[in-house]
């Protein structure tokens, strides 16, 4: 097989053909066997469809890390209950109100709310915590990203006001997904949980760490059939990062390399995803963020979390602070991505077929 990208039309429909012993192909072609120039073009065609669909624009949306607490145990996870070192901690609601207010005032209009699984937030707690942001920031979308919860908790939410919800499906591979969590947690419901989000009304992002232990050309292939079959409106991947006090402590030493070149796969296979250059990509690389963006990202979530809690989130080793939070380092993001070539955006930046969706429901 001779993959081609003279036409990106073409590869773009070719991805979303192929089955999946093809993409299995096409993923390690361009993980091992590329070399720089295919590489570069395998780059301009992610970017070309970006600027089709999104222009320059590089969407800012506000991160919230409210709660480090959580009852589940992923293996890979520095937040996991099990981890008796990890640091624990939770903002009230007027906490999370008040960096909403600073986030509104340097200019975003999006907040993600993301926590491990803390039974504290109930839907009762969450939904009011929803519906005052939404009472007092009306132009301004709420994601969240709090876990597998009851299709009423969802719906609860939604009808708060949450907008958008966060919940990667970490390998799309039921005998991965048995390497990488314990028996109480399944693919299965998972995948419930997306498609009952989806069906609820939310843009949803589904996503997988990459490089994760145990990840294979074919369990990837295996995330992209998946990512194709649900279409979801955003998609987070990122480099997997060691944690310490894990199983998978010291398992490689994590780099940038293959993010990049799945970022511009996934964004060519579903042109109109909204795309982070995500934390855990800067952590590894120094550049990632930029090298993301021209990969095919269109999304960046500087940290709005106290600066007090931020070294508590500790999902994985060495996460990087940046302190864009503050006026001027959010000026410095701006900057380099004007360098880069892009616009940023601080608008709510949904995705480019909402109103179409929402039309034909
Ligand atoms: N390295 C990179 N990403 C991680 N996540 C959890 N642990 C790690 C790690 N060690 C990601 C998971 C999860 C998200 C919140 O963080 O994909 O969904
Ligand atoms: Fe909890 Fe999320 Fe970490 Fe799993 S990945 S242990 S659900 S915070």
């Amino acid at each position: 097989m001779k993959l081609s990208l003279n036409n990106t039309g073409d590869f773009s429909r070719w991805l979303n053909c192929a089955d999946k012993k093809e993409l299995c192909y096409a993923i390690r072609y361009f993980c091992e066997d590329a070399d720089a120039e295919e590489q570069s073009a395998l780059r301009l065609s992610a970017n070309r469809l970006q600027q089709k669909y999104y222009g320059k624009r590089i969407y800012f949306r506000g991160l919230l890390e409210f709660s480090s607490c959580c009852k589940n145990n992923c293996y890979y996870c520095g937040l996991r209950k099990s981890n008796g070192s990890a640091t624990r901690y939770r903002l009230t609601g007027k906490e999370i109100l008040d960096c909403c207010q600073a986030g509104y005032l340097l200019g975003f209009r999006t907040f993600v709310l993301q926590s491990g699984e803390d039974r504290y937030f109930t839907d009762a707690r969450l939904c009011c915590i929803v519906s005052a942001i939404k009472e007092r920031f009306p132009d301004c979308a709420v994601t969240l990203s709090v876990g597998e919860r009851s299709r009423e908790s969802y719906q609860a939410l939604f009808a708060s006001g949450a907008d958008r919800y966060l919940l990667r499906h970490e390998t799309a591979d039921e005998e991965h997904y048995g390497k990488l969590h314990p028996k109480e947690l399944s693919l299965q419901n998972r995948k419930r949980c997306l498609y009952t989000l989806k069906d609820i009304g939310y843009q949803v992002g589904a996503g997988f760490m990459v490089d994760s232990p145990y990840q294979t050309y074919e369990t990837l292939a295996e995330d992209f059939l998946f990512l194709r079959e649900l279409e979801p409106h955003m998609i987070g991947i990122g480099p997997f990062i060691p944690h310490k006090d894990t199983r998978f402590a010291g398992f490689y030493h994590p780099s940038s390399q293959h993010t990049l070149i799945l970022l511009s796969l996934i964004r060519i296979m579903l042109p109109k995803v909204l795309l982070p250059a995500t934390t855990a990509l800067s952590t590894v690389d120094p550049l990632g963020r930029e090298k993301g963006l021209k990969a095919g990202a269109n999304v960046v979530m500087p940290n709005l979390s106290p600066a007090a809690h931020r070294k508590d989130y500790a999902i994985y080793d060495n996460k990087v602070y940046t302190g864009e939070e503050a006026a001027e380092g959010l000026s410095c993001l701006s900057h380099q991505i004007v360098s880069a070539g892009f616009t940023p955006d601080f608008s709510r930046g949904d995705y480019i077929d909402l109103q179409k969706e929402s039309r034909s429901k």
